[in-house]
């Protein structure tokens, strides 16, 4: 088989790149708008990412056999669905379009969030999924979970697959049967772990821990102020629950979303009966990027990347079937 190429778009700090690379793909571009990220791409790819894509001409693009991208979800006008390529103008899944029509790569790999099924009253979805089927594509879609690919984080992410030879079928995706646990990918103790004083937080009555079906097992939350404002009554000291931030879960089960937005890595777990923030090494393990990752930038800088990044396995199960059922 000639060599799969791919162009990494919305690149980040290189998660899809390392699971196409696993498979074999050869990247032949990328591009990536954060300066932040750019330099922690280029100190492990030893490549610069070319910046907004907006401001890139389709042409220069190298051919390329698969497109991907974890582009950032924008909604269309409510006429989208009436209207033609023009109404994602300005999107960004626009840009992949404009680039798709004039390279005509195989395959596109898109992820995003589990909400874009739902964004906009699912008009956003069957833009996209429209607009790709004007080119050629047989498009099809579906919601995984980073934790049935072996990384013990309950991350829900829509992943599109846009084909020109025949659609994709995503049922032989391989699963791991394997029930993976936030202890299996913990650092050894170490005198920099944060740990919380047993005073800072509240262990819940163990009748009332049960295992969710995401895998996740709530055990406690930290003792912060309660918020009377628009709690009902009785329920005031629960008001600290609804912050993810405050709550507490048992290194036996999953780990919920890292977020883009949790700077200050406020992830909490309870592990040999003492209660710890997870260190930014075990969030990139919660991702299932290798050891060998160079981490760049503040810490704040560093969890924002990790958390806008992929569950590598998960991506990597994808290309895996990809090379197998379409080149
Ligand atoms: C959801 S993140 C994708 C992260 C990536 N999959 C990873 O593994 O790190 C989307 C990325 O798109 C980038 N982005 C947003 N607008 C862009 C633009 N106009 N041109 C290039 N990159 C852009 C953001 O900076 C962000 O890093």
């Amino acid at each position: 088989m000639n060599e799969i190429k791919f162009i990494d778009l919305f690149a980040g700090i290189g998660g899809v790149r390392i699971a196409l690379e696993n498979q074999e793909f050869k990247c032949v571009f990328s591009s990536e708008i954060n300066d932040a990220c750019i330099k922690t791409y280029e100190r492990n790819f030893g490549e610069k990412p070319f910046g907004d894509i907006t401001k890139i001409n389709e042409k220069e693009i190298p051919n390329h056999n698969i497109l991907a991208g974890g582009f950032p979800c924008q909604a269309f006008s409510s006429a989208g669905l009436q209207k033609g390529f023009d109404d994602t103008r300005g999107t960004l899944f626009f840009e992949i379009l404009r680039i798709a029509k004039e390279k005509n790569p195989e395959v596109l790999l898109l992820e995003n969030v589990k909400n874009l099924k739902y964004h906009n009253k699912k008009r956003t979805l069957d833009t996209m999924i429209k607009h790709l089927e004007e080119l050629g594509y047989f498009v099809k879609w579906e919601i995984l979970n980073a934790k049935d690919f072996g990384v013990p984080q309950n991350r829900e992410r829509i992943i599109i697959v846009a084909s020109k030879k025949k659609p994709f079928d995503f049922s032989k995706i391989n699963k791991t049967q394997k029930n993976v646990k936030i202890k299996d990918i913990l650092d050894e103790e170490h005198q920099d772990m944060k740990f919380l004083e047993p005073s800072e937080y509240i262990l819940i009555d163990d009748n009332h821990i049960k295992t969710q079906s995401s895998g996740l097992i709530f055990v406690g939350y930290r003792d912060k102020p309660i918020r009377i404002n628009g709690a009902r009554p009785n329920t005031e000291h629960l008001s600290r629950v609804h912050k993810q931030c405050n709550r507490i879960y048992s290194s036996e089960g999953t780990h919920p979303t890292l977020s883009s937005s949790e700077i200050g890595g406020r992830y909490h777990i309870y592990h040999n009966g003492k209660v710890r923030k997870l260190t930014l090494n075990e969030c990139f393990k919660l991702m299932g990027f290798p050891d060998s990752f160079k981490k760049n930038g503040s810490n704040g800088e560093s969890y924002r990347q990790i958390g806008n990044s992929v569950a590598i396995p998960m991506i990597q199960a994808v290309a895996e079937q990809i090379k197998e059922q379409l080149f």
